[in-house]
């Protein structure tokens, strides 16, 4: 019998996370980008994910990205960055996208700086993980398959 293809889910990390392991690293940690990325591949292949990731620190190549992307995977799970607290353009590009989709952060966005606490993101999102570090990936992960597998059924 043909096996089931993966659900594929695309990984999207905004500006500044191309930094991770030497940007205040008290507040993201010190495991690099290329680290990270290492650990969501395997997770994600523990899990049964085909997934993808993309780095940007321009806007428009996110949006673009989103864009190019509602066909092409299953599932979403941004870390928009700064744009968190700005981008209407993402927003509308996640919508637009009609991908399911999580937002990640990696601190707890809830209880910094006023202006971090509110996300435009979010209204475009199923819902958030924020403050695990890293984990809030890997969550986001878990996250996905168990809602994929949810609507399939
Ligand atoms: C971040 C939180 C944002 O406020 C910040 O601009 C980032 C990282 C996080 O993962 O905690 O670049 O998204």
């Amino acid at each position: 019998m043909a096996e089931s293809p993966k659900p594929r889910v695309l990984v999207v990390h905004g500006p500044n996370l191309d930094r991770l392991g030497s940007r205040e690293k008290e507040i993201y940690g010190d495991m690099s980008l290329a680290d990270l990325n290492e650990e969501i591949r395997a997770v994600a292949a523990k899990l049964g994910l085909d997934c993808d990731i993309f780095q940007s620190n321009a806007e428009g190549d996110l949006v673009s990205k989103i864009n190019s992307s509602g066909d092409a995977f299953d599932f979403l799970v941004i870390n928009p960055g700064a744009y968190t607290h700005t981008s209407h353009a993402l927003q509308d590009a996640i919508r637009a996208s009609s991908l399911p989709a999580i937002e990640v952060h990696l601190s707890n966005i809830g209880a910094r700086e006023p202006f971090r606490r509110h996300s435009v993101i979010a209204p475009a999102c199923l819902g958030s993980i924020a403050g695990f570090g890293t984990f809030s990936y890997l969550m986001a992960l878990e996250m996905a398959l168990s809602l994929l597998e949810v609507r399939e059924e």
